[in-house]
């Protein structure tokens, strides 16, 4: 809406606000990227190497994708919009719990595990075959499907996007994110110098940059709570 005057919520989640409906995160000691490495399974080299075994390691992903359900994170961003907020959210989860809670405006900065994309044009994206991706099923333009995933060495093709969006940003949530991914993690600087930016995550206190208001909780319990002060104030803080 080009003449929205509300005050706008972004949203930076990372794979912390999944954590609660039973998603892995990344980089813990249990995280998925020490079970995969990512050199066999998230980059353009193990996609050429070994697609059947990217499309194998997706194929688990989606199952564990399907299985989750939105929790008290997702679904109190979600109310927050019903009740006439104005939030946009920018994740960079390849899960639709957001969506799934009722969240409208979401921007998946990494893709999205549900979908397919060409090979060829990250933009171009297609519903997921019946039974996942195989070797063969190719688009429409002749060229083999992908999940549509950004891998390590990838551009980031909805990047600028995200950066217009916190660059309007009236209040900056931050949630569950180590923010150790480029760019990704350098959406933060585009925060408007006077808009205050907040991390929710149980390390926020080692995590957050100068400057950034830390909430050390589960994003289960700390964003409800900000939520519902939002609520009872009829505005953002
Ligand atoms: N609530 C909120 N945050 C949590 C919770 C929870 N219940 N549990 C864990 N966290 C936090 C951790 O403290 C950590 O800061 O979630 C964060 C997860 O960090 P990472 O594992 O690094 O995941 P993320 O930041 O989402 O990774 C970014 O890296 O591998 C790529 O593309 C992948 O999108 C991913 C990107």
């Amino acid at each position: 809406m080009a003449d929205d005057r509300r005050p706008h919520l972004v949203v930076f989640s990372g794979s912390g606000i999944s954590a609660e409906s039973g998603i892995q995160t990344f980089r813990a000691g249990d995280g998925l990227w020490a079970e995969h490495p990512i050199e066999e399974v998230a980059t353009p080299e193990a996609w050429r190497r070994d697609p059947a075994r990217v499309l194998g390691f997706y194929n688990l992903r989606r199952e564990q994708v399907r299985r989750a359900r939105p929790n008290a994170a997702h679904k109190a961003l979600a109310d927050l919009e019903r009740q006439g907020f104005r939030v946009s959210i920018i994740t960079q989860n390849i899960d639709d719990l957001h969506e799934r809670a009722g969240s409208r405006s979401v921007l998946h900065l990494h893709g999205e595990i549900l979908k397919a994309r060409s090979t060829v044009d990250a933009r171009m994206q297609y519903p997921l075959p019946r039974g996942g991706i195989e070797l063969g099923d190719i688009c429409d333009k002749g060229s083999q499907l992908r999940p549509d995933v950004v891998w390590f060495g990838e551009s980031v093709p909805y990047f600028g996007e995200a950066c217009a969006l916190v660059a309007e940003a009236d209040l900056l949530l931050v949630v569950g994110t180590s923010l150790a991914v480029m760019p990704a993690a350098s959406l933060l600087e585009h925060t408007p110098l006077d808009a205050p930016s907040v991390l929710v995550d149980p390390e926020a206190e080692t995590l957050a940059p100068p400057g950034v208001t830390r909430i050390s909780q589960p994003a289960g319990k700390g964003v409800p709570a900000l939520t519902r002060h939002w609520q009872r104030e009829g505005r953002l803080w």
